[in-house]
């Protein structure tokens, strides 16, 4: 199998061909999106729900998120991966920002960067695809800015609409090779996906974009808690794994596990 590039990201855009990307932060499930021909994995921030037990994306380190990013990537054949740069690691200027940046291309063998903002960060993706690392900017609803924006609120309604395509373009302008829309109209994400030569990658931003990206633990039902309308939920592996619990549990308790199928003697084998 031949990686994805960046450059296949153009090709699909300028062929009409979908991108699919699911978010990853393990070795077990980056195999299973990798052999389903999921085009990226993120590593995002979104680790801090949903494996570091935080509410929220804003205390995330980059040395937390170094080795889930290094597992995802050590993993895959053919999927490009993504590190997500965590809050704090960009914000100061473009030398912090391609620090960090390097730090994820050097120690997790990544392919990509993912940073938040439009306008507001594009010196910071300009300074890293200078120094030939790929970026991929986020733009609408960004969760690091969830207390500045005043929740997790959908953005770019009405006359917010320009303000958004203003960020995308200004992406686009740094040199990012694709660009997230977050939580947009998707009339809105229409018109800035007509408008960017790069592709546009929906979350939650409707079906006109280039590409589509689920956080994996609400695609496949295993996230607790409120999951947002434009979630599919494609499985409902926490049912799965409670019920898998409880059998075991009751099992154990009634005698009925471990049985000769499931034991050692003399002579079986392994
Ligand atoms: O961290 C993450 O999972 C993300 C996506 C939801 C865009 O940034
Ligand atoms: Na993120």
């Amino acid at each position: 199998v031949k990686r994805v590039r960046t450059r296949h990201f153009a090709r699909a855009k300028a062929e009409g061909i979908k991108i699919t990307g699911l978010t990853s932060y393990d070795t077990l499930t980056a195999r299973i999106f990798d052999d389903a021909g999921i085009d990226f994995l993120l590593v995002g921030d979104s680790a801090g729900n949903t494996v570091l037990g935080y509410d929220s994306t804003l205390p995330v380190t980059v040395d937390e998120l170094i080795p889930l990013t290094r597992a995802v990537a050590l993993s895959v054949k053919r999927a490009l991966v993504v590190a997500d740069m965590p809050f704090g690691s960009y914000e100061e200027g473009p030398e912090l920002a391609l620090r960090t940046a390097m730090r994820f291309m050097k120690e997790t063998h990544a392919h990509a960067v993912k940073l938040e903002g439009g306008i507001r960060s594009a010196t910071q993706i300009r300074r890293i695809v200078e120094a030939g690392i790929p970026v991929m900017g986020h733009v609408g609803f960004t969760p690091q800015s969830e207390h500045g924006l005043g929740g997790h609120i959908i953005q770019g309604r009405g006359t917010e609409a320009d303000a958004v395509l203003a960020d995308a373009q200004a992406v686009e302008a740094a040199g990012a090779f694709a660009v997230v829309l977050e939580m947009i109209p998707a009339e809105v994400a229409a018109r800035i996906t007509a408008a960017l030569t790069i592709p546009t990658i929906s979350v939650g931003a409707g079906p006109h974009a280039d590409g589509q990206l689920l956080v994996w633990t609400d695609f496949a039902g295993l996230s607790t808690g409120r999951v947002p309308k434009f979630v599919k939920q494609y499985a409902n592996l926490a049912a799965t794994l409670l019920e898998a619990a409880q059998a075991f549990k009751t099992d154990v308790d009634s005698g009925n596990y471990p049985g000769p199928d499931h034991s050692y003697d003399d002579t079986s084998a392994l």
